[in-house]
């Protein structure tokens, strides 16, 4: 079984022996120690994603910002902060945990398509480094918001390019369809109303077409078509100081083979280049090529029933705390933190298990059709878990989110809590 076992996440994730470690870290140990569900991210895995990133722009103009929206824990973003990243942001609540960890404001970008005026208000106050902008209307209401405040609010344009980055659907951003950023076609007229309005300074233009997306040409595609704008645009004599190529790469699930930063990033400096460009300053904001094979969730089977037509296995982690199966039929890998000895008759042999929760909703399931040789109070982990996972974790069946631990090089430490029932309805109230 060792042998074959896939284990993205490698060489931080790793089998020796029995026992799943994470960072050199006996992952049975910590579920034990803090209890299941239990999210375990490896800070080593989470460094080296960036420094790929950061190694592949060394030399050239650039800020990458970690979208926090696939993992928003202040620990995991401290680590990137202490690497000299920035941030990409969809909110005013994500604005505060880039300043509850002392970063530095000046380099973030706040996307989102839809921004409140407090959350404009806030981010002006504090002085990210742009605003990237999704509509006229938003234009009007920031430089409205900024001139109040006596402030120029930089921004960059989100454009659609219209490219299909052949990823799910849901995660498809970069299409007519999509209700995300200007069209390509509108995009020189809402340049040059930017450059009329006097709370308003243009300083990039930006776009971000999907996630897990595994090949390079989409990139390429997209930044062709910005490239035609940025020459359209500045014929306008209006400047553009960055491009911003929005999200990062997709990661190995199952048998995915996305390319690596390096190859990303080398391709899009040489388009540049071969364009005449190589001068611009670049953007990015990764997020799940970060933090998404650096993470597991841990979770204890609980009770295995035979039906007529499938056997369930049910583990104490449900779609509330992933609900990634659930809401894109997403494939993650299960596995158990400790192999079963084949000479104990008590373990049983690997029998084919959908894997679910204890959500009252049939929509609650991990991973259907698994082999898996497990019993009741055995520990599993799924894995590629550190992305989408815990940022997108909800309370539902008043279910407390799970703890979350981070581990470096045989270290581990708590870093969130877990949130007792209590907890969960401190703000409400009976009325009589
Ligand atoms: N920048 C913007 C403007 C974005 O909308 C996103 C992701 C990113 C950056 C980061 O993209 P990444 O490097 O992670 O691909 N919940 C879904 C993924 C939604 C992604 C939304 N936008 C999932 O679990 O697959």
């Amino acid at each position: 079984m060792t042998g074959q076992e896939r284990l993205p996440g490698a060489p931080f994730l790793q089998r020796r022996g029995a026992e799943l470690f994470l960072d050199g870290v006996r992952l049975a140990d910590l579920a034990r120690a803090h209890g299941t569900p239990l999210y375990v991210y490896s800070r080593g895995a989470m460094r080296a994603a960036a420094n790929a990133y950061s190694q592949a722009f060394d030399g050239r103009p650039h800020l990458l910002c970690y979208a926090m929206k696939a993992n928003s824990n202040l620990a995991v973003l401290k680590t990137f902060a202490d690497l000299g990243w920035g941030f990409d942001i969809v909110s005013g609540g994500e604005l505060e945990r880039v300043l509850a960890i002392g970063a530095d404001p000046a380099k973030v970008v706040f996307s989102g398509v839809g921004k409140r005026a407090a959350e404009i208000r806030r981010a002006l106050a504090v002085g990210v480094h742009c605003f990237n902008v999704e509509s006229e209307p938003e234009l009007e209401l920031l430089s409205t918001l900024a001139s109040a405040a006596g402030k120029v609010a930089a921004i960059s344009l989100r454009v659609n390019p219209d490219v299909d980055a052949q990823t799910h659907p849901y995660i498809s951003t970069g299409l007519k369809g999509n209700k995300f950023g200007v069209a390509h076609g509108q995009a020189v007229a809402v340049y040059r109303r930017a450059a009329a309005l006097p709370g308003i300074a243009v300083v990039g233009i930006d776009c971000h077409i999907g996630s897990q997306i595994t090949t390079i040409a989409p990139y390429l595609d997209a930044l062709d078509r910005l490239l035609d704008l940025v020459t359209q645009i500045e014929a306008h004599g209006i400047a553009i100081q960055h491009i911003d190529l929005g999200g990062g790469l997709g990661i190995t699930y199952t048998d995915e083979t996305p390319p690596d930063a390096g190859e990303l990033v080398r391709s899009v400096w040489a388009k540049l280049d071969g364009r005449g460009q190589g001068h611009r300053k670049l953007l990015m904001e990764p997020g799940r090529s970060l933090v998404g094979n650096a993470g597991v969730l841990l979770t204890e089977v609980l009770v295995q029933k035979r039906g007529e037509a499938k056997n369930f296995c049910i583990v104490d982690a449900a779609m509330n705390d992933l609900v990634r199966p659930a809401m894109y039929q997403a494939w993650l890998g299960i596995v158990p933190c400790t192999l079963g000895d084949p000479a104990d008759p008590a373990d049983m042999p690997g029998q084919v298990w959908d894997v679910v929760g204890p959500v009252c909703e049939s929509g609650d399931w991990l991973g259907r059709d698994r082999e898996l040789a497990v019993k009741p109070g055995d520990l599993l982990a799924v894995l590629s878990a550190g992305a989408y996972a815990m940022s997108m974790a909800s309370n539902y069946n008043t279910r407390p989110r799970a703890a979350e631990v981070m581990v470096d090089n045989g270290a581990s430490a708590l870093v969130r809590h877990r949130e007792t029932a209590a907890e969960l309805f401190a703000g409400e109230q009976t009325w009589t």
